[in-house]
């Protein structure tokens, strides 16, 4: 069932769709879970280049990107929603927005943060947490819809803020547009989608892999490689030593 849908408003597509058409998002899209499209901001440009920036009043360097494509675009988005939207919410991938977070993903995916205590860590490595309370913790309405303008050139008009809803940035560096931020939003929320990893009967990966925000050393075959041995509690079967051993060493991902 339909989840989430992402209406990604960008002059470079081509740089969009190969991630997004591959290994886990091409699988959620594949699965009717999430949904990507894609408008040309280009379409609602201005004159016969159809263009979409233009010289900053009071001079200085450098093009901006105007108000009008970016309102026409978006409005003709929401205007275009279907019925299973509610709400549209626009994000604006830029420098001068709240730092993303896994706190943020899952804020946008909708999902509550995995419980990580001890008992839930045996629960989850012995496979004991029926699906139903998995699914209980998680609250997802109706289909959400996010789009997403990307933003390139050296900047937007300011009022271009009005019709955002929220500014987003993904660290403290300058990139040349908003298609990486997109991709990086976009992955990191559709993960968190019930469904999306692991397959539902994967009670692991249910509890916690998709919230990511624990992390412990974890291990594979052989026990031993090259004389680096794999320590002797993960081999005793013992889930409740295993659980002890995990959360004593895990590491809190904010
Ligand atoms: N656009 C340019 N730089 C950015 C950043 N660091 N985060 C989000 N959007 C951006």
């Amino acid at each position: 069932m339909l989840k989430m849908k992402f209406t990604i408003i960008t002059l470079f597509e081509e740089a969009l769709r190969p991630y997004l058409e591959t290994s886990m998002m091409w699988k959620a899209a594949e699965k009717g879970i999430v949904e990507f499209d894609f408008v040309n901001l280009r379409d609602f440009g201005i004159g016969p280049h159809k263009s979409v920036d233009d010289t900053p009043y009071g001079g200085g360097d450098g093009m901006l990107l105007r108000c009008e494509p970016v309102y026409a675009a978006i409005e003709s988005v929401i205007d275009k929603a279907g019925a299973e939207v509610r709400k549209s919410e626009v994000i604006l991938p830029t420098p001068d927005g709240e730092i993303w977070s896994q706190a943020l993903a899952r804020q946008f995916a909708g999902v509550d943060a995995p419980d990580t205590s001890a008992e839930a860590i045996e629960k989850s490595i012995a496979k004991k947490v029926p699906e139903s309370s998995v699914d209980d913790s998680r609250t997802i309405d109706d289909v959400k819809h996010y789009i997403i303008l990307c933003p390139h050139y050296e900047g937007y008009d300011t009022r271009i803020l009005d019709i955002v809803d929220y500014q987003i940035s993904l660290g403290k560096y300058v990139l040349t547009g908003g298609e990486l931020p997109a991709l990086i939003m976009i992955d990191s929320i559709v993960r968190l989608l019930p469904g999306v990893l692991g397959g539902n009967s994967s009670a692991l990966q249910e509890s916690f892999s998709e919230g990511d925000n624990i992390e412990y050393p974890q291990y594979t075959k052989p026990a031993d490689f090259r004389g680096k041995k794999v320590p002797e509690v993960l081999l005793s079967g013992d889930h409740g030593k295993v659980a002890k051993w995990r959360k004593a060493h895990e590491k809190l991902v904010k």
